[in-house]
């Protein structure tokens, strides 16, 4: 055999190994095939969004430090691959939480708000879970998609634990939601508070609008304010509520209301307070920021890990979310001791390009970056990947 046609036949194998997963030319007449990475969905949502709904998604708190800080600070970690260690001739994602059984550690966040970025967003993105087999943490309006059978396998509900006043109210929600089929309640802690996102406050926004049907605009472009509608402005200094905010003992009486139904907390970023989560016998705590949207300064979440994970002591999953945006930011949480990673503005951006397509697209990109990166740092399951796996740069 001469040197041409061994390498022929080396490009015939290379061509029909499944570790090349590539397309064919002739399907990406499709242009959802054309996005090869979440960035590339970004920049599609944001040419047909109307620029209001854009902002309202893409926006930070105040100076948008924490924003900036969430994707910088993955550029401090470096990946320390182990070759050959192990057998990457086969990669699977999958892994469990919770006690199920996940295809990939990716969840949906619940994002509030989502008609600015598709028309009944909820129900879109709860078909994209299905599809993709995403765990989702809904915001709610999922019954329908729920009843059809084509929502996601393990879904949580996302609340604040506001609106609850008395104990039955509590054990009236979780058992709606237990009737529905779903997973466990997930809190959001760290919401109180109406932040100050100083883009949509600039133009004015009706944050009604987002969960009615989309910004009104007239025939000639113009926004479309009713006189008495509320718009989102700084300078007021917070109005007392009628009602004390949530406790550690708020969410103690959910999880005791939710009879076995697990409860985990998000938008924690110390040690001292997943401490507490473990000691209120909660299920699990999300590392969370709100997408750099709620308090600014607050550091990165990737930086908050640590200090969680040890806090957590592997007696509950510690979850996370925060500008993730790649496979390798998805194997940097991994390694230093996250369970699972949660994506809310990549989802979004999927959902403005495609609807519910682009929502499954997005985890179809994130898992297949994560498979691929994780077969060159030379795992072949995410049991094998531990902290050894990354260093901070010096
Ligand atoms: C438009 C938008 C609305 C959100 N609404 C909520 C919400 O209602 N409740 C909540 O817990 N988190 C909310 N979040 C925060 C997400 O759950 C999640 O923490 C965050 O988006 C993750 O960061 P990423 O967008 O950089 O992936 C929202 C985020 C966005 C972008």
């Amino acid at each position: 055999m001469t040197r041409r046609e061994a390498l022929a036949g080396f490009l015939r194998f290379m061509a029909a190994s499944p570790l090349l997963a590539d397309r064919k030319y002739s399907e990406l007449h499709d242009p959802i095939y054309s996005v090869a990475n979440v960035f590339d969905m970004a920049k599609l949502a944001k040419k047909k969004l109307d620029p209001l709904a854009w902002d309202y998604i893409d926006e930070g708190s105040e100076d948008e430090v924490s924003l900036r800080d969430n994707r910088a600070r993955f550029e401090r970690l470096i990946i320390r691959p182990h070759f050959l260690e192990n057998d990457v001739s086969k990669i699977d994602v999958s892994t469990k939480l919770f006690g199920k059984e996940l295809p990939h550690p990716l969840f949906f966040c619940p994002t509030g708000g989502k008609n600015c970025v598709f028309p009944n967003g909820d129900q879109e993105v709860a078909y994209g879970a299905g599809v993709s087999n995403t765990m989702l943490i809904a915001t709610g309006g999922i019954d329908k998609v729920i009843d059809s059978g084509k929502g996601p396998k393990i879904w949580w509900q996302f609340t604040t634990a506001a609106e609850f006043r008395t104990k039955n109210q509590m054990v009236d929600f979780a058992r709606k939601l237990q009737d529905k089929g779903c997973t466990g309640i997930s809190v959001t802690a760290d919401i109180y508070h109406v932040s100050r996102r100083e883009r949509s406050i600039h133009h004015k926004l009706v944050r009604r609008w987002c969960d009615a049907g989309g910004i009104p605009r007239d025939t000639k472009g113009e926004l479309e304010h009713k006189p008495d509608e509320i718009v989102w402005t700084s300078g007021d200094f917070p109005a007392p509520r009628p009602f004390p905010t949530p406790a550690w003992d708020t969410v103690q009486r959910l999880r005791e209301a939710a009879s076995g139904m697990p409860v985990i907390v998000k938008g924690i970023l110390t040690a001292e307070d997943t401490e507490r989560a473990v000691k209120q016998g909660l299920s699990g705590v999300v590392v969370s920021n709100h997408g750099a949207r709620q308090l600014d300064h607050v550091g990165s979440t990737i930086e908050a890990l640590p200090e969680c994970v040890q806090a957590a002591g592997g007696k509950i999953p510690v979850l996370i979310d925060g500008g993730f945006r790649r496979g390798t930011d998805v194997f940097k949480a991994l390694a230093l001791g996250a369970s699972a990673v949660g994506i809310g503005r990549p989802y979004l951006w999927g959902l403005g390009a495609f609807g519910q397509r682009g929502v499954a697209r997005v985890i179809e990109l994130l898992r297949a970056e994560l498979g691929v990166d994780m077969g060159m740092a030379g795992v072949a399951k995410i049991s094998q990947i531990d902290r050894s796996f990354v260093r901070i740069r010096q």
